[in-house]
């Protein structure tokens, strides 16, 4: 048995050191594998730390058995064995929780009316219906104006649905059923420079302490026909646990009251992508099927007229901002007419007032704002849009506009210890959403409670 010791104890070693190698690269990789951040960082850092010790552990219990040819090392066998049992058990399990073994299932989800990246001819972009079923179907769906009725049907039978609705015309009432069922219906934004949509960040579904009622109202608020929101913007932390299948089935039965009639995008957030979390948010926040035009699926750009927004990965902090994203990014910039709106819209924030939690100073982040700020300035970037904070703020800085409205259910933040520079207004312990309306060369910003009343409101022109 002793022979063995050893062996089981570097087998613990090594899978815990390679669990450590695996996060450690592959943090940014396509896979998304251990895509974690912030307080996680450190269990990965005690595993391999463990591991090692594992290691170490073993080369001893050799070095003594070769070397004094002892018999009395029973109770390094003991540690070392008792120590292997959770190094060895510990990664599997992970990868299996993770991968949504144990982590419940998406299950039934009702339609999502998604907007595509880019846009059609008619100056607006171009939608997606999506929705889920738990055995695979193939399925229809109906659309178009009264005068125009169009209808698709799927190839093969599936679960992941995704119809895409393409070239609409601005200003106009569409409807859709799936399989003849019950209509939705929804109206496309004008062309021009009018536009009024909505924005909410941190709805955390499955958090526990998330108050999914609050998420409720604000969402059947941003629904209502009479508040005549054309778009809305979710900017990520939909969800608490990004592995977890059974939260996003809970985000998207919630959310389609306001998502399946007012064309949605939603932005990726570091608790979306958490662990394996990043293959779930693409496949069901923006499927393959839906066409990507200027950027990917993790970013991209919306244009609405003479209103364009650029939905940004900046899931953390600048980690998820990779080159690629950067030199898109200003390749857009540069594209867009100079004197056109510009909005930028991503989790992560910029100029912030917070506190220092769990080790990490959640405000003015100066990774994003010198990797991100510059470009804005330079391009004329008129409002960016974020969450990860969850607390309500306005801030200014060199001629750019950033709202924080991490306010959409999930915890609110502690108050502030910390107050930016930039910060002209906040409001902590509250929940909300932003409204906000362009009309020409304005654009009116409103921090509105959960029943739709205003907070504050700012005004900025271009
Ligand atoms: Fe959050
Ligand atoms: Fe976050």
């Amino acid at each position: 048995m002793k022979r063995f010791v050893p062996a089981i104890s570097a087998l613990a070693g090594f899978l815990l050191i390679a669990f450590f190698i695996l996060w450690a690269f592959s943090l940014h990789g396509t896979l998304g594998l251990f895509r974690v951040n912030g307080q996680f960082h450190s269990l990965f850092l005690y595993a391999g730390g463990f591991g090692l010790l594992l290691l170490l552990g073993s080369i001893l219990y050799f070095a003594i058995k070769t070397k004094l040819q002892t018999s009395s090392i029973k109770w390094l066998a003991a540690i070392l064995l008792l120590l292997s049992v959770p190094g060895i058990l510990g990664p599997p399990l992970a990868f299996l929780y993770a991968d949504g073994t144990f982590s419940g299932s998406l299950g039934a989800t009702p339609p999502q009316l998604l907007i595509a990246d880019g846009s059609g001819k008619n100056g607006i972009p171009d939608l997606a219906v999506t929705f889920n079923s738990v055995s695979p179907e193939k399925d229809t769906l109906t659309w178009g104006t009264p005068d125009k009725m169009i209808t698709d049907t799927e190839n093969a039978a599936q679960t992941g649905h995704v119809f895409m609705l393409r070239d609409l015309e601005p200003s106009t009432s569409y409807s859709y059923s799936i399989n003849s069922g019950n209509p939705y219906t929804f109206t496309t934004p004008a062309a021009g420079d009018e536009l009024h949509f909505a924005m909410g960040s941190d709805a955390h579904f499955g958090a526990g302490d998330n108050r999914p009622d609050l998420t409720a109202k604000m969402l059947g608020e941003i629904a209502k026909k009479a508040n005549g929101f054309d778009l809305f913007l979710s900017a990520g932390d939909l969800v608490d646990r990004g592995f977890s299948a059974g939260q996003w089935g809970e985000a998207f039965r919630a959310f389609s009251a306001a998502s399946s009639v007012i064309p949605t995008r939603f932005a990726v957030g570091n608790h979306d992508t958490l662990f394996s979390g990043l293959s779930r948010y693409e496949r069901y926040a923006y499927p393959a099927e839906i066409v990507v035009q200027t950027g990917s699926r993790l970013w991209d750009r919306i244009d609405v007229g003479k209103v364009h927004f650029l939905v940004l990965d900046i899931e953390w902090s600048a980690e998820s901002y990779t080159s690629a994203q950067a030199s898109w990014l200003e390749a857009q910039l540069k594209d867009i007419p100079s004197d056109d709106w510009k909005i930028v819209v991503s989790h992560g924030f910029y100029y912030s007032s917070g506190s220092v939690v769990d080790g990490w100073e959640w405000y003015d982040n100066h990774e994003t704002i010198s990797a991100l700020s510059p470009l804005f300035e330079k391009y004329g970037v008129n409002l960016v849009l974020s969450g990860h904070n969850h607390q309500m703020e306005w801030l200014q800085h060199n001629g750019v506009s950033y709202a924080i409205c991490g306010a959409f259910g999930g915890l609110p933040d502690v108050a502030r210890t910390y107050t930016s520079p930039a910060s002209l207004w906040y409001l902590n312990g509250a929940d909300g959403f932003l409204d906000v309306t362009i009309k020409g060369d304005t654009c009116t910003v409103t921090f509105r409670d959960p029943g739709n009343a205003a907070i504050k409101t700012f005004s900025i022109s271009r």
